[in-house]
């Protein structure tokens, strides 16, 4: 949640922070705004509600300027408005201050700021470090030439202030009397830094760097980072000077280009043949009939010895996870769990210890997330990440992992992530399998099918223009049922997601003999069913349900394999896709609900890449 930018150099600053900001726009959306120093001492903020084209408005006639910070935030503690949009000021504006987190013991804080004599304009926690800051350093004893000592006094003013939050935070302070100077610092939000010739950047991901730099610095929990144009020092709190871990970044600005497509989303479901091929390259192992990962970092006897699998997410991923059972269950005949991350953090499920964490997301960032895999590490569970970015915060923490390799996926509703993690997890439940029971024939064939996999999905994106159709028919209607069996089901729970997060059409997902226990009592001439029927141990069973639907007076969208002619009789409409076998029906299935969310969404004249009230990486409990 929130993003959060910063320049120090010779460039205008302005030009990267917009940059940046638009790049981490995903991770909110509310307001943003910007703060910046000329080297005659004078901070200039502009912010406003609203996306950033709102911004850009008003910036006309900013002095130029070589130091600056900015954020696009997501609101938690206070509406989105002018006032509650970043950056804050401290003290009597000596200094300015961007975060992205909570700070949880900000009403208190704020007290006794306030019996200080310090005003307070907002509603947000921030503005609570800003003027702690700004305390802090009026205790500071005078410097002469802060330069001469490495700023040291003034990181010993911000760590003064943030000894006395409790919460999280990424978060960059420029000061007013120092504007050669940033200082950044991290505890649970992520921050990357970026190296220049003669400038340095920061972000709150890699993606603003692309174009600008592509060394790059990690910032970890507890540390912090005095930038200047020409130089960079970490602390750490307890270890104090650490040396840089330089990383280099791969991506390309070019990266996050929507191409010739109206909306990223659309831009990203038709990359999933590509994901899905990148996803496997290099890990199926055709001699040995298995698959092979590079950093699981445990060997094959101890992932033999485990006797299951937890699997926690939040969102799609979660979904993913919902798919990772079945298949498991299926290929490698292991026991599964799949948990909410925000439901585990706070459990004491009695795991044994043969028991095998995997967290699923594509930021790596999910605070949930990384809550309950730290605390599945704290009782002493190894774990595994499955994350699409590169060095995000679980994809470090994690034991070992897989990388999804689908590149940036920037439409806040997840598709190729999906399907990517899907595609890893049948990877890795083949393998699994093979490490158990599973033949070395099983193996193979499972290889063969997993290698026709991409052209399937080109195949099913044929349907694309079918869905359209079939969008305009139903894009009035306001309630929405999705049915599946088995491993359609969470399918159905990923297709209402879709419809609900960029429609705001009410979805519900139901296994599809299940909605005889309560959904069907929803079921009218304006509620369209969509059903997950290919061709399947259930088919038969779920053509029934389509029956009582039909029964109803319910309309009913059928998602069938090319060809089926049975269910032509009953549905209203049929979309078709080709057939795979089961275990990786998910992949295929979630293409036409995709689609359907999406035509569904623009019919209705939504904003697709950025829906109301969500954000695509959600740093905050
Ligand atoms: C947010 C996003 C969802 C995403 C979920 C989990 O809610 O809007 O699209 O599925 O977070 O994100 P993760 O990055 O952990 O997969």
């Amino acid at each position: 949640m929130c993003g959060i930018v910063g320049y120090i150099g010779p460039r205008e600053a302005i030009e990267y922070l917009i940059t940046g900001l638009r790049r981490l726009e995903y991770r909110g959306y509310d307001s943003s705004g910007v703060a910046l120093l000329t080297s005659e001492r004078h901070l200039t903020i502009r912010k406003s509600a609203g996306r950033i084209d709102r911004l850009e408005a008003i910036l006309g006639g900013i002095p130029a300027a070589s130091v600056g910070i900015g954020h696009t935030r997501w609101a938690t503690h206070g509406a989105p408005s002018d006032i509650n949009a970043h950056p804050h000021l401290g003290g009597d504006g000596e200094v300015a201050v961007v975060h992205n987190g909570v700070i949880e013991n900000f009403q208190s804080l704020k007290r006794r700021l306030e019996s200080d004599g310090y005003k307070f304009c907002s509603a947000t926690d921030t503005e609570v470090i800003a003027h702690l800051v700004a305390s802090c350093l009026k205790l500071q004893p005078p410097v002469e030439d802060m330069a001469a000592v490495q700023y040291r006094p003034l990181v010993a003013v911000v760590q003064a202030a943030l000894s006395q939050l409790q919460g999280t935070y990424g978060l960059t302070v420029i000061f007013r009397d120092w504007p050669e100077v940033l200082i950044v610092a991290r505890l649970g939000s992520p921050i990357v830094l970026g190296v220049g010739d003669g400038e340095n950047f920061i972000a709150s991901d890699a993606s603003p760097l692309a174009g600008y730099t592509d060394k790059i610095v990690y910032l970890a929990d507890h540390e912090m980072a005095v930038l200047t144009a020409d130089s960079m020092r970490v602390y750490h709190r307890d270890a104090g000077h650490v040396d840089l871990q330089i990383h280099t970044l791969e991506l390309k600005a070019g990266d996050m280009d929507m191409g010739s497509y109206d909306h990223y989303m659309l831009k990203e479901i038709f990359e999933q043949p590509e994901s899905i091929e990148n996803a496997m390259r290099g890990r199926l192992d055709f001699d040995a009939a298995t698959a092979k990962f590079g950093g699981l970092n445990l060997t094959p006897q101890q992932l033999r010895s485990m006797r299951r699998i937890v699997m926690t997410a939040c969102g799609t991923s979660w979904h993913a996870g919902m798919v990772g059972e079945y298949v498991f269950e299926s290929l490698a005949r292991m026991p599964v769990e799949v948990e909410y991350a925000s439901e585990l953090r706070y459990k004491n499920p009695p795991l044994d210890d043969h028991t095998l964490i995997f967290a699923l997301t594509q930021s790596g960032e999910t605070a949930d997330t990384l809550a309950a895999l730290r605390e599945m590490k704290r009782k002493g569970h190894p774990v595994l990440g499955i994350c699409n970015v590169v060095g995000s915060t679980i994809a470090q923490e994690s034991d070992g992992g897989v990388y999804l390799r689908a590149g940036p996926e920037i439409g806040v509703a997840s598709t190729k992530a999906f399907s990517s993690q899907c595609t890893v997890l049948a990877m890795l439940a083949l393998y699994f399998g093979r490490l158990r029971h599973l033949s070395f024939s099983a193996g193979a064939r499972i290889i063969h099918q997993l290698q026709e996999l991409p052209d399937k999905v080109r195949q099913a994106l044929q349907c694309s223009d079918k869905v359209k159709e079939v969008a305009a028919k139903y894009a009035h209607c306001n309630n929405f049922l999705y049915l599946g069996r088995q491993f359609n089901f969470p399918t159905a729970l990923e297709g209402a997601l879709k419809l609900k997060e960029i429609s705001y059409i009410h979805a519900e997902g139901y296994p599809a003999a299940e909605m005889k226990h309560g959904p069907i009592a929803l079921v009218d001439k304006h509620t369209p069913s969509v059903f997950l029927m290919p061709h399947g141990q259930t088919y038969d069973k779920v053509m029934s349900n389509v029956e009582e639907i039909k029964a109803r007076g319910g309309p009913v969208i059928a998602i069938v394999c090319e060809g089926d002619r049975e269910v032509g009789r009953l549905a209203d409409d049929m979309i078709e896709i080709p057939a795979v076998e089961e275990f990786l029906q998910p992949i295929i299935t979630v293409i036409p609900l995709q689609l359907l969310a999406y035509y569904i969404a623009v019919a209705r004249g939504c904003d697709i890449d950025k829906p109301r009230n969500l954000a695509k990486s959600v740093t905050v409990e």
